[in-house]
């Protein structure tokens, strides 16, 4: 048994919703609309992912319009339920989740469980998986969450996941010695919308900029999303498209910080989550090292480090003993201006300010490229069947964002074929980043890399990762810049027979 009793501090916001776990297998009584191919090979795979007397885990979600504070500043914007980020959702691998999703807005919606290998027509992906969920109307989500983990969900419908619409996923592993004594969820998130722009909006304007940069919300001017010579250096070579005017952890702007309060010599398992669209952000802790343990919820060998570098929807757990005093956690919006700050509190000490800027942002720093997965979740070392290569390319201006020269609905299906190994080969021939997203699969990067779902690929390099297809169905494929996803640069990956 888990010798954390699940507490979860969500401060700023989010609390844990009530789930109810009930005994015994209902039957799965939702057919799945829209498109989906080979619906009988999907039931066979899920059935196949079922144990007899399933747990099963209710929950539901309003997607409504919110007015929310950030910490003196009220926003409005749209979000699951009232509370940003949405609830957090939990339950043990291999339980079914049903969750009874509301559309409360005045646009279709849909909802996307990023990271879980679930069945393709619980995807939440309109156009591909599903119809959108249309205003006034609702879908039930149900599948079985096979991984343990840090996951979380959010929109497949145009750039909403850029208002609040988002939430965590925690999957727990009833097997898990959990060697921490409590556990914190730190969201991270890039904010404009309420502040006189919507994330439509912005959209709109890197159509229309042509990149001539007078655009006040935009980076500007230089070309690929490359960043301005003011900026601080960036390990990724570009920035980002965006300035956004504020960056928030848990729900909360820099100057009005969520606290997680502890105790000294406690160990914390801090689950990482970057849920925002345009911004990759670098993570500290003042006056402590992190040692990683998981990426995108797959554990790797434990690695020590100062800093951690986060792209747009992956996922990191990290453990840290507390020390005595007040910290900041900051995470630092990587080549761009600002910061996310929340507070560590486990005795006196100043409250951080807005700006403070902790020695380790500096020192060590991993991304997921210097991790190795555990022996436990390793790829088994097989011969490839089958290679795709995704070149990934672009221009500000127009702001187009292409994978092999297409944009997307106008792409070629990358074909799989049930039990072959594929590898991928992301190959950026940008001069802007790009954390690359497969649906319904975790791949392990080659040569016994983690085990990941999301995985940022630098300026002019070559990412190679591996995955077993034993998921059928039609998967995005995506970079989880929102608004690269949304201007061309995902595709899908085809299960034939
Ligand atoms: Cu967060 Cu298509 O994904
Ligand atoms: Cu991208």
């Amino acid at each position: 048994m888990n010798n954390v009793d699940r507490r979860t501090l969500l401060v700023g916001g989010a609390g844990a919703v009530g789930l109810l776990g009930l005994g015994g297998l209902a039957a799965c009584g939702q057919p799945g609309s829209g498109a989906t191919v080979t619906p009988g090979a999907i039931r066979r795979a899920e059935d196949k992912r079922r144990k007899a007397n399933q747990n099963v885990v209710n929950a539901r979600l309003v997607a409504q319009p919110i007015a929310v504070n950030l910490g003196g500043l009220v926003v409005h914007t749209w979000g699951y339920g009232d509370s940003l980020p949405g609830p957090l959702l939990r339950a043990n691998a291999g339980d079914l989740l049903r969750v009874k999703v509301d559309n409360k807005l005045s646009t279709s919606t849909s909802v996307h469980w990023h990271g879980i290998a679930l069945r393709n027509d619980m995807d939440g992906v309109p156009g591909i998986t599903q119809d959108p969920i249309k205003p006034g109307t609702r879908f039930t989500y149900e599948f079985t969450a096979p991984d343990p983990g840090t996951y979380f969900y959010h929109p497949h419908s145009g750039v909403q996941l850029d208002r609040g619409l988002y939430g965590v996923l925690v999957i727990d592993d009833p097997a898990e010695p959990g060697a921490y004594d409590d556990e914190w969820v730190v969201v991270l998130d890039d904010w404009i919308d309420g502040t006189g722009r919507t994330p439509d909006d912005v959209l709109k304007d890197l159509r229309s900029s042509g990149g001539s940069g007078q655009d006040s919300g935009h980076m500007g001017g230089m070309d690929m999303g490359s960043m301005g010579e003011s900026m601080q250096s960036s390990i990724l070579g570009g920035a980002g498209d965006i300035a956004y005017p504020h960056f928030l952890i848990n729900g909360r702007t820099s100057g009005s910080p969520a606290t997680l309060t502890g105790k000294p010599g406690q160990r914390v398992r801090i689950r990482i989550v970057n849920a925002g669209s345009d911004t990759a952000f670098r993570v500290a802790l003042g006056g402590h090292q992190m040692t990683v343990t998981h990426s995108d919820g797959f554990p790797v060998e434990p690695v020590t480090t100062d800093a951690l570098l986060i792209g747009m929807g992956e996922r990191y757990d990290v453990t840290v003993t507390l020390r005595d005093g007040a910290f900041p956690l900051v995470a630092s919006a990587e080549g761009k201006k600002g910061q996310g700050v929340a507070v560590v509190r486990t005795g006196a000490g100043r409250e951080p300010g807005p700006d403070v800027h902790p020695a380790e942002l500096d020192r060590s720093i991993v991304l997921s490229t210097d991790m190795k997965a555990t022996d436990r979740v390793r790829l088994p070392a097989r011969d490839v069947d089958r290679q795709h290569d995704l070149r990934l390319s672009g221009s500000m201006a127009p702001y187009r964002w292409k994978i092999n020269g297409q944009t997307f609905p106008d792409t070629d299906p990358l074909v799989v074929h049930q039990g072959e190994r594929v590898r991928l080969r992301f190959q950026n021939h940008s001069m802007m980043f790009h954390p690359m997203h497969v649906h319904g699969h975790t791949f392990g990067l080659t040569a016994g890399g983690a085990r990941k779902d999301t995985v940022i690929v630098r300026p002019m390099q070559t990412v190679e990762v591996d995955l077993d297809a034993n998921n059928p169905g039609q998967w995005a494929t995506h970079c989880h810049n929102i608004y690269h996803a949304e201007s061309g640069m995902m595709t899908t990956i085809r299960y034939e027979q």
